[in-house]
């Protein structure tokens, strides 16, 4: 290997490291993933009705996952995060900064 291509090599690889580090959370997907399938059995009131059974950022992720398995849908964890981060911007609104 010549050293130019140890060096494209080096910044190809820290590149993928920084994009995969880089891929956070993907609020519209998970809006538009949530608008999809996920107002069959409630509706967006259930998020902010003043009884509401949620309390914390986990317990909201779990929610979603045990909705999901009843609605049978199969998703990645990945997609799983993405309506959580979803649901916590647009209603819910826990801090996540501890
Ligand atoms: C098969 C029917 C069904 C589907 C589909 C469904 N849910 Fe639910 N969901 C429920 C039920 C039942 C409750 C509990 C409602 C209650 O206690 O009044 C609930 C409650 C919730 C809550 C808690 C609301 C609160 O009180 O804070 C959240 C958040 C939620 N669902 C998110 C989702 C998401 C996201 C999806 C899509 C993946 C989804 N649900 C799909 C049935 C469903």
């Amino acid at each position: 290997m010549t050293v130019l291509n140890k060096l494209i090599h080096v910044s190809l690889i820290t590149l993928l490291l920084f994009s995969a580090s880089a891929q956070a959370v993907d609020i519209e997907n998970g809006k538009a993933l949530h608008d999809a399938n996920c107002l069959r059995c409630h509706d967006e009131t259930n998020y902010t009705r003043e009884n509401r059974i949620i309390n914390s950022y986990e317990a909201l992720r779990k929610r979603i996952n045990d909705c999901e398995i009843m609605a049978e849908m199969a998703w990645f964890d990945e997609e799983i995060d993405d309506v959580t981060a979803y649901l916590n911007s647009a209603f819910y609104h826990f801090n996540l900064e501890k």
